[in-house]
């Protein structure tokens, strides 16, 4: 029998213990302070956020924190806890493609706080993350916003507020800044999801994001309290979206409102969505694929508000079938899961989950299952099981509760 893999989250003294530790070590001193990010999971409202959609992450309580001292001169110094040696950037010389790796979404921050107006200078830094890397629970987001929230402090630009009275305005700046440095930077065409979640959905609480005009909802999210718990899987599927097929899904989206005469495709009713499916068709294979894809949109979107009309009702339990319709239609419209994704979802319900679904952005990455809590270790021994059956490399679980925002 296989045994499943459990991938715990540093408690915050644990994690600023350990990159204060090494700050001392590489950099002499003391840091000016540690501020950490947390990863995040999508409950559902997947590729809604680049059509002016609708969203509805949590945040995890898996976080990157960051050790970082500011500098009078223009240099980044970066260690990392996952790897040997430093990285350095010249400020100055941060552009679109000049920045190799994870440090481009660091300096990626730091230019884009420039760009904005803000004075922003150097930094020595020591990065470490108990966030699962390359999983789809935004492992990016979440050193993004930790920089974000540190480079917020130590230049007193006070755009976060405190972790006690966070400042939902000055976030969705901060947010804001970092899909700068994700998309121009770091050269991934994402939509915004993950840095919201990351800096803007507060602990108990699941983000209903509107994507058209960035503002947001506290939806009060506390499955314990019903009994039920929220499994995800990490597939250990690789994926990324620097590259491929992530900029293609989004790219067809775009060209489809074009030919439909809208800004996005939030536009786009369910009432209307036949005619729009009809006006797509035109016999040509790219007409046909813009269908799916339109149609997957406009009925997640519409998902996302039946689940949060479950959740207000409190029937959490109500959103199984919300979950399982959303993992069908970004498998068989939006063609974005993979083998490992679909797997784990039919054995999650085969072993008794509620709903699940792929979470994020998909090929490859993670899944979510919500299960009643006696039911989170047999169902997630039922997927390693599975998983090993198949011959697949063995997954890895955590149980997601809303956690706290970056700070
Ligand atoms: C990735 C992107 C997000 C979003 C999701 C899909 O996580 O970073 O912007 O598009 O995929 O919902």
């Amino acid at each position: 029998m296989t045994t499943p893999t459990w991938i715990d989250a540093w408690t915050p003294q644990q994690g600023a213990e350990r990159v204060r530790a090494r700050f001392a070590e590489v950099f002499d001193g003391e840091p000016d302070g540690v501020w950490s990010a947390p990863g995040r999971v999508n409950l559902i409202g997947e590729h809604t956020d680049y059509n002016g959609g609708l969203a509805l992450p949590i945040a995890l309580p898996h976080r990157t924190f960051v050790a970082l001292r500011s500098r009078p001169d223009s240099l980044v110094r970066l260690v990392s806890g996952q790897e040997s040696g430093a990285r350095e950037v010249d400020l100055r010389t941060v552009a679109p493609g000049t920045v190799e790796g994870w440090p481009a979404y660091v300096a990626g921050v730091a230019w884009a706080l420039q760009q904005a107006g803000h004075a922003v200078t150097g930094f020595d830094a020591v990065v470490d993350s108990c966030v699962p890397y390359g999983s789809g629970l935004s492992s990016s987001a979440a050193l993004e916003s930790a920089f974000a929230v540190a480079l917020d402090a130590v230049h007193g630009l006070g755009l976060a507020g405190t972790a006690d009275g966070p400042d939902d305005a000055g976030r969705s700046v901060l947010a804001q800044v970092c899909v700068r440095a994700e998309n121009e930077i770091a050269g991934a065409p994402t939509g915004g999801m993950d840095q919201a979640a990351s800096l803007r959905a507060l602990a108990g609480h699941a983000l209903l994001l509107d994507c058209l005009d960035g503002s947001v909802r506290q939806e009060p999210f506390d499955l314990t309290a019903h009994g039920l718990a929220l499994l995800v899987v990490d597939t250990k599927a690789e994926h990324s979206h620097a590259t491929g097929e992530y900029g293609v899904r989004r790219a067809s989206c775009e060209a489809a409102a074009v030919r439909l005469g809208v800004g996005t495709l939030r536009e786009i009713t369910p009432e209307a969505l036949d005619d729009a499916l009809a006006r797509l068709t035109d016999g040509s294979a790219e007409g046909d694929v813009q269908v799916r894809r339109v149609r997957h949109v406009v009925t997640e979107i519409a998902r996302v508000e039946q689940f949060v009309t479950e959740l207000e009702a409190g029937h959490p339990e109500g959103v199984g079938a919300l979950m399982d319709a959303s993992h069908a239609s970004l498998r068989d419209d939006y063609e974005v899961t993979c083998r490992e994704l679909d797997l784990t979802v039919e054995t999650a319900r085969s072993a008794g989950a509620l709903g699940a679904r792929m979470t994020g952005g998909g090929f490859g990455g993670s899944a979510i299952a919500l299960v009643r809590a006696e039911a989170v270790k047999p169902v997630a021994q039922a997927v390693a099981q599975a998983f090993a059956d198949a011959g697949l490399r063995a997954p890895a679980f955590l149980v997601a509760t809303a956690a706290a925002p970056a700070c």
